[in-house]
């Protein structure tokens, strides 16, 4: 569950990024979160797991009210949430295991059992065969693919993907959106930022809209804009 409350958002340059945007978003939803580059997507994705700390309004996070959490009690919420970041920042000088191992390591979690489940994330991405291989030797798409690995390791209940299917060719964003249908079906709640109008016209779920900071648009009914665009397929 997410409730956003009146959050605002303002950088230390004075710019505000987030005005009173509100919206709740139930367990198990798909929520796309769409508008332009720089209407604050992914400023609102890193207030909601307190990457950065927000000006104004309220964040509440399963059991969590984000702005209270001290910062020594963080790893609670980022244990809730699995993050697929706009940029993928992989740990480049180790394999796609030890990436998605890596948070496993800090929780004192068994060498087996840390092996288990940094297995099972990669076979769920389908990058099993991989896992001895460095970042480096990755295409785009399957680097996002150890990305979203990282993100399921710990079982998260809420995925935040903040434009995963960005750079990607047509087949790998089919592929990459496959794959959160079927995190989503498991019972995951997703929240995905896109500019690709394509695929939210195709896989209908409900949208929420940013426009310069402000959120303009809650529609259960989906769709990327209010207009229809001529480029859309329907491929589902
Ligand atoms: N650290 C920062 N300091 C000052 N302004 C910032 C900072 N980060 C982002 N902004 C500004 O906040 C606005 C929203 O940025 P944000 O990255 O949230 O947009 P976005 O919707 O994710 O865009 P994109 O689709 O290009 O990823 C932009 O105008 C940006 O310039
Ligand atoms: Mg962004």
């Amino acid at each position: 569950m997410i409730k956003v409350k009146n959050l605002s958002k303002t950088y230390q340059n004075g710019y505000q990024a987030l005005t009173n945007v509100s919206f709740e978003i139930q367990p198990g939803e798909f929520v796309y979160c769409v508008g332009p580059s720089g209407s604050g997507k992914s400023t609102l994705f890193k207030a909601l797991s307190r990457e950065i700390e927000f000006s104004f309004g309220s964040v509440e996070l399963n059991q969590f009210r984000v702005e209270k959490i001290p910062a020594r009690k963080l790893y609670q919420l980022r244990r809730e949430i699995g993050i697929v970041g706009q940029d993928d920042l992989l740990l480049e000088q180790t394999t796609c295991f030890e990436n998605v191992a890596f948070s496993l390591r800090a929780l004192g979690i068994n060498q087996k059992e840390i092996k288990e489940r940094a297995r099972a994330a990669l076979e769920q991405v389908g990058m099993l065969a991989y896992q001895k291989h460095y970042p480096a030797e990755l295409s785009i798409g399957q680097r996002k693919k150890i990305t979203i690995a990282r993100a399921l390791v710990n079982q998260p209940s809420i995925i935040l993907a903040d434009e995963p299917t960005a750079n990607l060719d047509n087949k790998s964003s089919v592929d990459i959106m496959k794959l959160f249908l079927k995190i989503h079906q498991k019972g995951t709640t997703i929240l995905l930022a896109t500019h690709d109008s394509t695929m939210v016209n195709s896989i209908r779920k409900r949208v929420i809209e940013l426009k310069e900071g402000n959120l303009i648009r809650d529609d259960h009914l989906g769709g990327y804009s209010s207009f229809f665009d001529p480029k859309d397929v329907y491929v589902w």
